[in-house]
């Protein structure tokens, strides 16, 4: 067993392994103030939406087309919301919407393109009704050790934070019309295993100092859980609730970019039981975005169903929460929208300007 687990360790199935194992961990204990669910590791979206009906609810699922982002879009259909699921490839968000029972919009967008981006939020936009739930589940892992950049900053942060950062933004005044918002950020919990120990690097966001893929993606990671940290701060007050997650270490084509030999080491951890279902791996999303009791519950971190305080890493460091926000609206000022109140779009504002007996 030592033997197999040595292997499975120089494989590089440590890159998610990390990850890996049951519920919280050292240094984990329940988030004060949060109801406590009867959920845990082993439930799957289906088990955690029984009952809730979410007729007449839309929702966004960023990354539809595999693995935790499908099957979050597939039950949330499945109990009666609307879906938007997005891909780089609209040919690819159309077949995985065609396989989900329920009503479902597939919409391009490349987190890295921001013009995609704000593309992808204004079809979101002209939709008549205001996303419910936004479930910011696209992710990016590289392999190889290759640093890449976009815009001169580092592709996994790029991705899997300026992306979202942009998005949510545009739709922010969308989601304040819907009768309770919930913002969901799939991050992960190398976001305090393989982040840089200094937290963000805001002095070398292109990570020209230090790069792995490992580190990498953990920064991008800690970067969601900072961005929802602070956006339930900014929304205090408002029914806009946010807040990030780690879904388990589950099977999925997160590792299509890695070399062969770290997939191998990963398929051996799914085989060896070291890895959750994606029925699992989309309870916390969909458990965060529709569970009743968690209405004003917003800025916490998740895993396995019930919100957490991590000791280790910077997870809860408010400070750092700010100053990435700042850091982020500088990169992406000339894509962001400022936000007066509710962002009506020209089909209601023409039946809110339409006399009451005109209104159908
Ligand atoms: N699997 C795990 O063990 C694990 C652990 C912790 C956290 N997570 C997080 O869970 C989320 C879902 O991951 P997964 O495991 O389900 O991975 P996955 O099967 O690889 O799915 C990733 C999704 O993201 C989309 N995507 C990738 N790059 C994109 C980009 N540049 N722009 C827009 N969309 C992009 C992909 O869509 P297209 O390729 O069709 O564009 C795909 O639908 C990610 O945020 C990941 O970091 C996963």
């Amino acid at each position: 067993m030592t033997d197999r687990r040595d292997f499975l360790k120089r494989a590089g199935a440590v890159l998610l392994a990390g990850s890996a194992g049951g519920c919280g961990g050292a240094g984990s204990s329940p988030a004060p103030g949060v109801p406590r669910s009867n959920f845990d590791a082993e439930s799957t979206a289906e088990e955690v939406t029984e009952g809730i009906d979410l007729n007449g609810k839309l929702a966004v699922v960023t990354g539809c087309t595999s693995g935790i982002g499908f099957e979050t879009m597939r039950v949330l259909a499945l109990r009666g919301a609307y879906v938007v699921g997005t891909s780089r490839s609209l040919e690819r968000a159309r077949e995985a919407c065609s396989n989900v029972i329920g009503v479902t919009t597939p919409v391009q967008l490349e987190l890295s393109d921001l013009d995609s981006v704000v593309d992808c939020a204004n079809a979101i936009r002209s939709l008549n009704a205001p996303p419910d739930m936004l479930i910011c589940n696209a992710g990016y892992l590289g392999g190889g050790g290759r640093r890449e950049l976009v815009n001169g900053i580092e592709k996994h942060f790029a991705i899997n934070h300026i992306g979202h950062f942009v998005l949510v933004n545009r739709l922010l005044g969308r989601l304040y019309m819907a009768n309770q918002g919930r913002i969901v950020v799939v991050a992960s919990r190398t976001a305090y295993k393989d982040a840089p120990a200094r937290g963000i690097e805001f002095d070398d966001l292109s990570a020209s100092r230090e790069y792995g893929d490992r580190r990498a993606y953990g920064h991008s990671k800690l970067a969601n859980v900072l961005f929802a940290l602070q956006l339930g701060k900014m929304l205090r007050g408002t029914r806009i609730t946010a807040n990030a997650l780690h879904p388990g270490v589950i099977n999925t084509e997160i590792d299509r970019h890695m070399g062969w030999f770290s997939q191998t080491g990963f398929a051996l951890l799914a085989a060896l039981g070291g890895t959750r279902t994606v029925e699992q791996g989309a309870a916390t999303s969909c458990y965060v975005a529709t569970n009743p009791g968690l209405g004003s519950t917003s800025g916490k971190y998740f895993e396995d169903c019930n919100a957490v305080r991590i000791s280790e890493g910077h997870l809860h460091n408010e400070a750092m929460a700010e100053q990435l926000w700042r850091v982020s609206e500088e990169l992406t000022q000339d894509y962001l929208v400022t936000h007066t109140g509710p962002d009506y779009n020209e089909f209601e504002k023409a039946l809110m300007e339409k006399p009451t007996g005109e209104r159908e």
